[in-house]
């Protein structure tokens, strides 16, 4: 039985509760398992997909989605963790992705599903696209748990999207406002007293 969720004072109103997010999430892993064995053309516990399918998540914003997604995945698979820097402390506009760590090694000829919390201004996603791309691996999904109703920045459609939201800042499963609130179980709005409109550390 899963209890309450953390009372948080700083949350205005929570938009996708944790019941509607473990649904999705399952749907999801469905599909993505679905198109991976038509990729592979052979069933994903069998011999010959062992080793050829590897998820990328975002740090730090996919770290619960991904946790979530992949224990519903019924297959062998790889994780490789990668970062990218985009929210630069108490701002709630992206100011440009770059990768703030080393990509994965060994993503030639693999099977790659790039997970993020949320797609934005699209320069995450598209910057890491191409990325594992040019490292020539055999195909590269890509897969948000959110999808921001906003003018893109770079014209990128997920290949898996679990909810739209609207334009909205949002905290929780695994999103943050400078550093906090990842822990929080829905996903949230936060007080508007709560964001500055300043400067400072880092989101991700
Ligand atoms: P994009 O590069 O603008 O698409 O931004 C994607 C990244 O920005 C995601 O990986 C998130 O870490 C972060 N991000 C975008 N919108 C939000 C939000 O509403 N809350 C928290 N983080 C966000
Ligand atoms: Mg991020």
């Amino acid at each position: 039985m899963i209890g309450a969720p953390p009372v948080f004072i700083e949350v205005e109103k929570v938009l996708i509760d944790r019941t509607r997010i473990a649904e999705r999430v399952r749907e999801m892993a469905d599909a993505i398992a679905h198109d991976l064995e038509q990729e592979l053309a052979v069933d994903l516990n069998s011999p010959e997909a062992e080793g050829r399918v590897v998820f990328v998540p975002i740090m730090t914003g996919a770290m619960i989605f991904t946790a979530d997604l992949v224990r519903e995945l019924p297959f062998k698979l790889s994780l490789g963790l990668v970062a990218v820097s985009s929210y630069p402390g108490e701002s709630i506009t992206s100011k440009g992705a770059h990768l703030a760590s080393d990509l994965p090694a060994d993503l030639k000829g693999k099977h790659v599903v790039i997970l993020d919390d949320i797609l934005d201004s699209g320069q995450t996603l598209s910057l890491l696209h191409k990325a594992i791309t040019e490292q020539g691996a055999a195909s590269v999904r890509t897969c948000v748990l959110l999808s921001k109703q906003v003018e893109r920045v770079v014209d990128i459609k997920p290949d898996y999207q679990g909810f739209e939201i609207p334009d909205a800042f949002v905290v929780g499963y695994g999103l943050d406002y400078n550093g906090y609130y990842r822990n929080y179980p829905e996903i949230a709005t936060l007080k508007p007293t709560v964001i500055a409109d300043g400067s400072s550390e880092g989101h991700g």
